[in-house]
């Protein structure tokens, strides 16, 4: 059946960049019933996962397929880097287009209205942010009267963004949460004081066992009960399946007690969106992110 609207439930590929374990991850999301893939320009598998898709002769139509504008073709590459995507992922459209991070007001406007423009051509669906502010999203708004799609953003127990949250909902844009896990494993080097504590982990033990479901069962489903669509990532063909089984409803008194371990304040989210436009430099907006023959 077309997918035409963002599936709640999709597979992330952010360091799946190892051919075999990327196909292994692809082929198990796609029988146990997946029909969304997450990649971005900056993870450098969009040519594998086109490869991917033919070799297990995925139906395009049955499948939604999400990149991400990286933050150097923002300026003047947005629409050769989508082309190229196009041809790296081997299709001829994509489902939705999300730029990947908030830039300055100028530069973010320009790429979104290059998508906005392709999006009439037909070539992109829908089109979105990443890592957008409320005040970023406002301006979009403001400048073109177009609301992007959806916000894809981190959210994880210790690092939720209630005030973004709650206005992307109000305002009608899907929300899609990013490293729903991986405060659990590791701290992630975006948001360094993530981890959770090993008295928090016991806590999630419990509410695991009390369910009779594994951690990333446990976490996606409090995303989605959160009205997040959530895209784990696994390079293990037995969590890839694990991370679709959530058939369970989390009670609202343990979502309050995951929700408690957050410490992540609306001023911690914007001082960290400041950080992606520091951290591009005017030599990599002039060159863009264009990858060279092979595209890899
Ligand atoms: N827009 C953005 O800026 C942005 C930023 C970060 C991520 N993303 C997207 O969001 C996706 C997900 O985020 P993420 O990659 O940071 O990580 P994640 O989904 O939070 O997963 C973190 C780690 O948990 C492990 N894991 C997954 N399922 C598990 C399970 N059922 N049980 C135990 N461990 C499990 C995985 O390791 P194994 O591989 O060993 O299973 C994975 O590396 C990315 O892949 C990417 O597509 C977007």
């Amino acid at each position: 059946m077309t997918v035409e609207n963002l599936p709640n439930v999709g597979l992330g590929t952010w360091l799946l960049t190892d051919f075999n374990e990327l196909k292994h991850a692809i082929q198990a999301a796609w029988e146990t019933g997946y029909q969304h893939i997450d990649t971005a320009q900056v993870y450098n598998n969009e040519y594998d996962i086109g490869v991917i898709l033919k070799d297990l002769a995925i139906d395009r139509s049955e499948l939604f397929l999400t990149t991400k504008i990286a933050p150097m073709n923002y300026k003047k590459h947005t629409k050769t880097s989508v082309h190229q995507s196009l041809q790296r992922l081997g299709t001829d459209y994509l489902d939705l287009v999300l730029l990947h991070a908030e830039l300055n007001k100028t530069l973010n406007l320009s790429a979104y209205q290059a998508l906005l423009e392709l999006q009439k051509e037909g070539i992109i669906r829908h089109v979105g942010v990443s890592n957008f502010s409320i005040a970023g999203i406002q301006d979009l708004v403001e400048a073109t009267g177009v609301k992007p799609y959806c916000n894809q953003i981190v959210c994880s127990p210790t690092t939720r963004s209630a005030e973004l949250e709650a206005f992307c909902l109000s305002e009608g844009i899907l929300l899609t949460g990013y490293s729903i896990l991986k405060p659990y494993f590791t701290p992630n080097p975006f948001y360094p004081d993530s981890a959770l504590t090993d008295a928090e982990k016991a806590k999630l033990d419990t509410l695991c066992k009390k369910y009779d479901v594994g951690i990333g069962q446990l976490l996606n489903k409090w995303a989605l009960q959160h009205h997040y669509h959530i895209i784990p990532k696994s390079s293990n063909p037995k969590r890839v399946k694990e991370n679709y089984q959530l058939d369970f409803d989390i009670a609202a008194s343990d979502m309050s007690i995951i929700d408690e371990m957050n410490r992540y304040s609306a001023a911690e989210y914007r001082e960290d969106v400041k950080k992606w436009e520091n951290n591009v430099t005017e030599e990599q907006l002039e060159n863009g992110l264009l990858y060279e023959q092979h595209f890899k």
